[in-house]
């Protein structure tokens, strides 16, 4: 796409239709926020952030919990909504499925799998503890993970430990590795003969810290042990496919970078490792090797997974390597005007590679709590404390998105100077 047919796009003329066809245009009175400067012409940041409704009270930098929607998506998934709520059961016994189907055919397009490996969930928490509960474990089985992991995978991994006496071995990941060897080997040399499945994060949500997920599957793999991995924040934001990460199970959140709804994610499951894992909740309409056995989670808002085909279509006008690409701009732009100064610590590696939008920082003086407090009330800088010290973090993380302006990350680095 040339960046006249972009800023096309983002202009919403080729949004203008949903799925089911209907016209998204914004609602009366839902227009950029005051405070936003029209866009120059030719700027497509800026395009792209009078797309938004954007509350004007605060600045948003805590992007990383869930990622806002733009007019577009919003108002499709209103219209999916009064769709739904006008043929009401009649939509569930006779659409859904269809509907359903055509969701996980495009969403597996977009991730680069094919649609029997692949179902819509409700978010991460769900995708992975699917997994996770999943296995037949037997008392000594170990699993490996980091102690930068989620909190609610660990939880779950706690759990097995209890209730079927599972060993979980914890290796804690440095900031600033001398190279990708030094990651792998931590993982590859927790691995035992009793090693039944590894935890890795692809993208570490306390500290933004991107890990070689590839390398450690195949690490992993040359030992026989499946790889899950925890994408929450990696899909949609870092531009791949999820099979060359070369991983057996996958799980993601489609609220984070992808803009869908809240309550909306995926599972992949490697077609080989699906017979291998028990629901979570109790079917028995699928033959052991469909992964639709896992997705047996009750009557569920429809609406939401519909819009999932809107935020897919934005997300392909966007493309994913100029949304990378955009969001470790910004991250940089500010990270690199704050990093080395006295009384500040990243808690973010500096190479490139190593992270892209999320990014924490402390202030040396200030607990995070503190830190975050000063920064809302004083500046107007929405960000969240992270307090983790079993984790070894401690400052507040600062997850810009696309339309973060750069006007706004100078607001931040004008605080954390004064701070320090
Ligand atoms: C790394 C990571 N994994 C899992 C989750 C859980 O995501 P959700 O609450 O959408 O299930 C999060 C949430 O932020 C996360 O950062």
């Amino acid at each position: 796409m040339n960046k006249r047919e972009f800023l096309k796009s983002i202009t919403f003329s080729g949004l203008a239709l949903s799925a089911t066809g209907r016209s998204l245009a914004a609602r009366p009175g839902s227009a950029a926020p005051p405070e936003t400067p029209p866009a120059a012409p030719g700027d497509i940041w800026a395009e792209l952030r009078a797309a938004y409704t954007l509350d004007p009270s605060r600045i948003n930098l805590e992007n990383g919990y869930y990622c806002v929607m733009p007019h577009a998506t919003l108002e499709a998934s209103f219209a999916h909504a009064r769709d739904l709520n006008l043929a009401g059961s009649h939509y569930l016994r006779t659409r859904q499925a269809d509907d359903k189907a055509a969701v996980r055919r495009a969403l597996a397009e977009s991730a680069g799998c094919a649609p029997e490996e692949l179902i819509v969930t409700r978010n991460t928490t769900e995708s992975l503890d699917t997994v996770i509960s999943g296995l037949d474990w037997r008392a000594g089985d170990e699993a490996v993970m980091a102690a930068q992991d989620y909190g609610s995978m660990l939880d779950m991994f706690r759990q097995q430990a209890r209730r079927h006496g599972i060993v979980n071995r914890v290796v804690s990941l440095p900031l600033d590795p001398q190279s990708d060897d030094e990651i792998v080997s931590l993982y590859a040399e927790a691995i035992t003969p009793r090693t039944r499945l590894v935890l890795v994060s692809h993208l570490v949500n306390l500290t933004g810290q991107i890990l070689p997920v590839r390398r450690i599957c195949d690490a992993a793999h040359a030992r026989g042990v499946p790889v899950l991995v925890d994408g929450a924040h990696s899909f949609a934001h870092l531009d791949f496919r999820i099979p060359d990460l070369g991983c057996d199970y996958f799980g993601a959140s489609l609220h984070k970078w992808l803009g869908a709804p809240l309550g909306t994610g995926l599972l992949y499951v490697r077609r080989d490792r699906i017979a291998g894992l028990w629901p979570l909740f109790g079917d028995t309409g699928y033959p052991d090797d469909d992964i639709r056995k896992l997705n047996h989670i009750g009557t569920n808002p429809v609406h939401a997974e519909l819009t999932i085909l809107d935020a897919l279509r934005l997300h392909a006008h966007l493309g994913p390597a100029r949304k990378e690409a955009r969001l470790r701009f910004l991250q940089e732009y500010w990270t690199s005007r704050v990093r080395g100064r006295p009384g500040l610590t990243l808690n973010t590696p500096a190479q490139s590679a190593r992270a892209c939008a999320i990014a924490n920082v402390r202030v040396d003086r200030l607990p995070p709590g503190e830190l975050a407090r000063i920064l809302l009330e004083r500046h107007r800088l929405w960000t969240v404390a992270i307090d983790a010290p079993d984790a070894g973090v401690r400052g507040v993380r600062v997850t810009p998105n696309l339309f973060t302006t750069t006007a706004e990350l100078d607001i931040l680095v004008d605080a954390l100077r004064i701070l320090a």
